[in-house]
């Protein structure tokens, strides 16, 4: 019988969580507040299906199959049957708190309770719940069709068999599995990325050089895919600058704080593509 995923929250992440689960054979059911942030779901689904079914990657049966894997639904109890449920909704730590509070009162009790977030400390989120042994980090990266990695995180008190059904499901999916074994904010990948982020944002706004300048010297010289201040846009610099202020706040630790560019460029608007205006125009 194909194993259930419950996916809780069907933004950019939460969707494509989904759809690498159905993909690999899980029965999916996806979650949001409302019917329109599900239906946006589904058409991005349906259209990065469409695309690998194009490309040749999948056939039109296979994608026409995981699509079917997948449900959609406002209701939360419906993550009840799960083996695994994964939280991406919003970071913020008071909305993920609640929401791991309720699921872990209605899910199976054999079921891995998973967060998506990208700094918060998973022991935090998981003492929301009266069994932080089954809270575990997976943190998947964007866009997640697209990615290899899962980052998964161990909690102060996760078991080693959560650590071991979580490391099953990513893998299953198809990503390769990094272990934070010491849950500290922002874990490994975002921790390096905002220290080369504020650096790079820091080289830049005191004129040492241009930020084109900076991304050249990191795709040509350290062989990156992509520059900082161009992987900041991307992301979004209001995201970043979050991701920061959690890890910041939480480790009291000055190079993770966001510069004074960062600041005001998100007090501006100018987040990045989205905005069409960030460390470059778009
Ligand atoms: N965007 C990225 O590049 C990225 C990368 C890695 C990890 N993350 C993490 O993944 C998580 C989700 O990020 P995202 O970019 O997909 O956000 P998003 O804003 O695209 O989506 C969040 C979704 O959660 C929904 N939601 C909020 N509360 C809910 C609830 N109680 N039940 C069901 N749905 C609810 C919202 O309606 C929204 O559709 C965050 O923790 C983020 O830090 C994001």
């Amino acid at each position: 019988m194909a194993r259930k995923l419950a996916v809780i929250g069907a933004g950019l992440m939460g969707s494509g969580i989904a759809q690498v689960a159905a993909q690999a054979g899980w029965e999916v059911t996806l979650r949001d507040l409302t019917e329109d942030a599900l239906t946006r779901a589904r058409h991005g689904i349906e259209s990065s299906l469409g695309k690998f079914a194009a490309k040749g990657t999948l056939t039109d049966d296979e994608a026409a199959a995981a699509s079917g894997r997948i449900t959609t639904t406002t209701d939360l109890d419906a993550a009840a049957e799960a083996d695994v449920v994964v939280e991406a909704v919003f970071e913020r730590v008071d909305a993920k708190r609640e929401l791991l509070s309720t699921l872990d009162g209605l899910i199976k009790d054999s079921a891995v309770l998973a967060s998506n977030t990208s700094a918060i400390p998973i022991t935090l989120l998981a003492a929301a719940t009266g069994n932080p042994e089954r809270v575990v980090g997976t943190h998947f990266f964007s866009p997640v069709p697209m990615m290899g990695l899962c980052e998964l995180v161990r909690g102060h008190r996760t078991s080693d068999e959560a650590l071991a059904v979580a490391r099953e499901f990513a893998e299953s999916t198809g990503k390769t599995c990094i272990v934070v074994e010491r849950d500290v904010a922002g874990f490994v990948t975002s921790r390096l990325i905002s220290a080369l982020v504020v650096e790079a944002i820091k080289l830049h706004e005191s004129g040492v050089a241009t930020a084109e300048d900076i991304d050249t010297a990191c795709r040509l010289g350290f062989g990156h895919a992509m520059g900082p201040l161009a992987t900041t846009d991307l992301t979004g610099v209001d995201i970043l600058m979050h991701a920061m202020e959690n890890i910041y706040t939480e480790s009291r630790d000055a190079k993770f704080a966001p510069p004074e560019l960062m600041r005001r460029m998100v007090d501006a608007g100018d987040v990045g593509r989205k905005s069409g205006k960030g460390f470059y125009p778009y």
